[in-house]
């Protein structure tokens, strides 16, 4: 199979990478990739927001099956528009896209579905929005979001009303996500424990790829602003194998059904994020794509062929499919350009990286240095993103997974890094 991938992270190398050890693989081509896909793969100048621009470059290299990593292309229906040019995509529809486009598309969904979530009410003027808040969320103890996407910062929760009105004058008055901004979600904050859920979905049928729990805070002891992700563990401790079923069984499975029922098969990778609470899961939110830095945490483990199980899934016949995973846990760290999310330095030169980084076919490494915000310049290998690198260590349980993924950040260094230091502490 001639594969294109689109994107260019660090979820983007743990797919190139898997893709890459299939038996199935012919000529692997990422759209634009990075440094560290390009030792998997051929990296093309192709600009994912014309879609007839990629329609083309998969008519003239024979693509047999697209695989897009990132949202922001799910939501503006380049699946779509690939299928209707008769190229095999993997990657949910627009329509299905909108369970993370929309967050009042996702609550509505879940309601119509008795999915548990969250009480929640969306607005699109300030006054009602205000009105709400006073009535029932008299603290300010409340969550506030853009209903569209807006790079992870579209979600503000809140301790008070001061934050809570801020929240709303900044979406619904001063436009700050544009029109991802112009309906907000108001629900109520759920308390427990946060776990993620991954699974590959193909219209009808779902298979559990794995759990991981994020690190979303940039500092230590969960501090500072929200941002992509800081390092994630796999599988998510909290979740017990008991509330991992439950989850399945009253959240993921319903969802499938209830996407296929109203017209909207889903097929692709569904991550639900989920508060596990007193009563049992929640819904906080769901995306149409991998987790990342998850998919940097889950990836790695597989046994399966996921490039099989991809095609599989574009056909319908994920029914009679499963994924095998090696035993045991894994644990990523991802190290950033220091001030991230905010302001950055970047294009510090990175030492401590080794040519067999990011070839997780060396079973004799326990360690997996995924590229997510490099470039090359002269030879050398430089720190451009936000995020930067992501450092998966493996192992028989958390600890020594941890352990092995520590070592390995500890070796690797640039002027400006920056990474927590508590990343799975337990
Ligand atoms: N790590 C969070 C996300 O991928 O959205």
């Amino acid at each position: 199979m001639n594969v294109l991938l689109i994107g260019s992270g660090g979820r983007e190398h743990a797919l190139a990478d898997q893709i890459d050890r299939s038996p199935l693989l012919s000529k692997l081509y990422a759209a634009p990739g990075n440094p560290g896909i390009a030792s998997l793969a051929e990296c093309v100048d192709l600009d994912a927001t014309d879609h007839n621009a990629v329609i083309n470059f998969a008519k003239d290299h024979d693509i047999n099956l697209v695989v897009i990593g990132p949202e922001a292309p799910l939501v503006a229906g380049l699946a779509d528009d690939l299928s209707d040019a008769g190229i095999a995509v993997f990657g949910p529809s627009g329509a299905a896209a909108q369970l993370e486009g929309s967050k009042d598309f996702a609550r509505a969904f879940c309601a119509r579905h008795n999915i548990p979530q969250p009480k929640f009410a969306s607005f699109e003027t300030v006054d009602a929005a205000r009105a709400h808040l006073t009535t029932h969320y008299p603290d300010g103890y409340v969550v506030i979001k853009a209903d569209g996407l807006a790079a992870g910062k579209g979600v503000v929760v809140s301790d008070d009303m001061d934050q809570a009105m801020e929240a709303i004058t900044m979406m619904l008055e001063d436009n700050r996500f544009g029109d991802a901004g112009a309906r907000v979600v108001i629900e109520d904050r759920i308390e427990g424990t946060e776990a993620s859920l991954f699974a590959m979905v193909d219209g009808e049928n779902a298979i559990m790829i794995g759990s991981a729990q994020d690190h979303k805070r940039a500092y230590d002891n969960d501090e500072g602003p929200n941002t992509g992700g800081m390092g994630a563990v796999s599988p998510a401790p909290a979740l017990s194998d008991a509330l991992c079923q439950d989850a399945w069984d009253n959240i993921v499975l319903p969802v499938v059904r209830g996407m296929a029922a109203e017209g909207m098969p889903y097929r692709g990778f569904l991550y639900t994020g989920l508060m596990l609470t007193k009563t049992g899961p929640q819904v906080i939110e769901f995306n149409c794509r991998f987790g990342d830095p998850e998919a940097e945490t889950i990836l790695p483990r597989l046994k399966s062929d996921l490039l099989s199980a991809m095609a599989t899934a574009v056909e319908g016949g994920l029914g009679h499919t499963d994924l095998r995973f090696h035993d045991g846990a894994a644990v990523t760290v991802v190290m950033v350009n220091g001030g991230y999310p905010g302001a950055y330095d970047k294009g510090g030169v990175i030492n401590g990286l080794m040519p067999e980084d990011g070839d997780a076919h060396d079973s004799t490494d326990p360690t997996i240095v995924y590229h997510a915000g490099t470039a090359e310049k002269d030879g050398a290998i430089i720190a451009t993103g936000g995020r930067v690198l992501a450092v998966t260590g493996m192992g028989a349980d958390q600890a020594t997974a941890r352990q092995a993924a520590y070592d390995r950040v500890a070796r690797i260094s640039w002027p400006n890094v920056f990474y927590r230091k508590d990343i799975a502490k337990g």
